[in-house]
């Protein structure tokens, strides 16, 4: 597994970095000496993050904030150039998962799996632009497997996951001559809060469910961290409209 480079004297936004994966890259990207601006709707957990990410010497802004307001992901990037004075990396891993079947998902379910899930990045990535051309920076959207295979009842999280992944690539053509990166990478299943949601789901056909799940054991959550750390930083400077599959070999076939 490639390392990142070192981010002493560099600034890591990071979405959902309350929990699971976000947190765990937040608290990589401190061991690489990245300062942080870590954003999430969860506050308490949130301040747990910082808190841990502080002790290792970096510094951290958080903003406890929805992100599936267009105004907060501004804002957000806002605050943080005020704080850093620059903006180097950009992480996209705040996510929901509402398993449902299709037929009696609400209007708000799909809405909001749209907001946090799609545009949240797209209106956080618009706002850095920026300030990552001029700190030659990258962005890296967390997508899924479900991403490049159909999963029965989660029609809206595949729907925002392939279209994570194909605004990563659109970004990574319309900056192909200029100082900044877009990559991507794709987990399969992680032990997190989001992937305990399939439990929530009443009457699955198991069958279906079986498909995904995978044979050689789940992803750890730290593997997915060291990768998504990794295309944040310079040591990553090959890579530009990638996406990583990290996923047991759930997509093999
Ligand atoms: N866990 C898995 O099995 C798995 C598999 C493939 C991909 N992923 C992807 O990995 C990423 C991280 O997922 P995770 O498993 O760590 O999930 P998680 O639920 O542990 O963490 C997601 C974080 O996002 C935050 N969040 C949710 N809605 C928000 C909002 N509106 N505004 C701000 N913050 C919000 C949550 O509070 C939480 O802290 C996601 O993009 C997810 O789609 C996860």
């Amino acid at each position: 597994m490639p390392t990142p480079s070192n981010m002493t004297g560099k600034t890591a936004l990071v979405t959902g970095a309350a929990a699971g994966l976000g947190r765990a890259t937040a608290l990589r990207l401190a061991q690489a000496g990245a300062d942080l601006c870590l954003i999430d709707i969860d506050s308490e957990a949130l301040e747990t993050t910082a808190a841990e990410a502080r002790s290792t010497g970096v510094r951290v802004l958080t903003q406890a904030v929805d992100l599936a307001v267009a105004e907060n992901c501004h804002n957000a990037v806002t605050a943080a150039v005020e704080m850093f004075h620059r903006l180097d990396a950009v992480c996209n891993i705040a996510a929901v998962f509402i398993p449902c079947h299709a037929a009696k998902m609400s209007t708000a379910d799909w809405d909001k799996t749209l907001a946090v899930n799609l545009s949240a990045p797209f209106h956080l990535i618009q706002a850095a632009i920026p300030h990552l051309l001029e700190a030659h920076g990258a962005v890296v959207n967390v997508t899924s497997c479900a991403a490049h295979q159909g999963q029965a009842y989660t029609a809206a999280y595949c729907a925002t996951k392939a279209g994570l992944t194909h605004m990563t690539k659109s970004l990574a053509m319309e900056y192909m001559h200029q100082p900044i990166r877009f990559n991507a990478v794709a987990p399969g299943g992680m032990m997190t809060m989001l992937a305990a949601g399939i439990r929530t789901l009443q009457d699955a056909d198991e069958t279906l469910l079986k498909r995904y799940s995978p044979l050689r054991g789940v992803v750890e959550i730290e593997d997915v961290a060291e990768m998504v750390a990794f295309l944040a930083t310079d040591a990553a400077r090959a890579y530009h409209g990638a996406c990583i599959n990290i996923d047991n070999g759930i997509t093999a076939g």
